[in-house]
């Protein structure tokens, strides 16, 4: 039986030098640090966030290129629009090269979005309406953005990894006491999409040395998104995990790491629960 071409020294395996990771969503909190994760890793990256981000996008570019000493680009793109998207993936290829890693992480919670325009943060949008953007913007995109990317990757044929996010709310029903109208159920949904669609898109294109797994965060602590709530929501964030904390967003890097290297060569279809134990109790 054929054996698969490993480095020796396992740490070696976590290292990403001549390929290109994309990671979408780059400008906020989470992409931003996937994105310091790869360029640290080696990798060329590309900053994908909205177009009206770029400005965000393009200073992380050029933070990580200077600190890390790799090629970087800042792209603006809505990625729930697929004739973009395929435009998007085209230039960064051409840009940097190649497609080898894809963090597919730009999303929205359930009420705040600061970014999107035109974006109901008070909930006066139809809830129908609200429902489906919410699974637009984070189940669809991510559908777009994998099977372009694979698209890419069949065709530049080396494989590749493709590192959905879903969340701990896709498995459980969040406890905290923030649901206010009908349409709350719509994160939940998008994330539980994002964890089928990992497992049967995986099943896929693992003939291509194509590997798709996703990552389920649990309440990991984001400036923009938790500063402005209320204490009896902070405290049940805190309380409901074993862990009694929320998630730093640097301990979320080493999964992430993990899933787009030669460490997870066996790692197919699968998800990755960062929870603090959340969902054990
Ligand atoms: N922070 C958490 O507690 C948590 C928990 C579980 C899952 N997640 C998921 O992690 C991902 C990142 O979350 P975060 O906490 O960093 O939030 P964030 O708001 O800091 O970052 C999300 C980024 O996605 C971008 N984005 C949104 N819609 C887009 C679109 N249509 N096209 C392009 N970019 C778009 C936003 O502009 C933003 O920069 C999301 O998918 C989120 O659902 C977060």
């Amino acid at each position: 039986m054929k054996k698969t071409e490993l480095k020796e020294n396992v740490l070696d395996r976590f290292r990403l030098d001549h390929k290109t990771a994309v990671v979408t969503g780059a400008a906020g909190n989470i992409g931003y640090h996937t994105a310091m994760t790869f360029a640290q890793a080696g990798a060329a990256v590309a900053i994908v966030d909205l177009p009206q981000c770029l400005e965000r996008s393009e200073a992380v570019a050029k933070e990580l290129s200077e600190k890390y000493n790799v090629k970087t680009a800042a792209y603006g793109c809505n990625l729930v629009d697929a004739s973009a998207v395929t435009e998007l993936f085209d230039q960064i290829e051409k840009e940097l090269g190649s497609i080898d890693v894809v963090h597919n992480n730009a999303g929205v919670g359930g009420a705040l979005t600061p970014d999107i325009d035109p974006w109901d943060t008070e909930h006066h949008m139809d809830h129908l309406e609200h429902w489906k953007q919410v699974l637009d913007i984070n189940l669809v995109s991510q559908y777009i953005v994998a099977t372009t990317a694979a698209r890419v990757m069949i065709r530049e044929g080396h494989g590749g990894s493709i590192i959905n996010t879903a969340s701990m709310a896709g498995h459980v029903v969040n406890q905290a006491p923030m649901y206010e109208t009908l349409d709350d159920s719509s994160y939940g949904v998008s994330k539980a999409g994002v964890l089928y669609f990992t497992r049967h898109f995986a099943a896929q294109v693992i003939k291509y040395g194509i590997r798709v797994n996703s990552i389920s965060p649990g309440y990991c602590y984001s400036p923009g998104l938790h500063d402005g709530l209320s204490e009896e929501i902070l405290d049940c964030y805190v309380k409901t995990q074993p862990i009694m904390r929320m998630a730093d967003v640097e301990e979320l890097q080493g999964a992430v790491l993990y899933l787009a290297s030669d460490a997870s060569t066996y790692t197919v279809g699968h998800d990755i629960m960062l929870d603090g134990g959340h969902t054990i109790w």
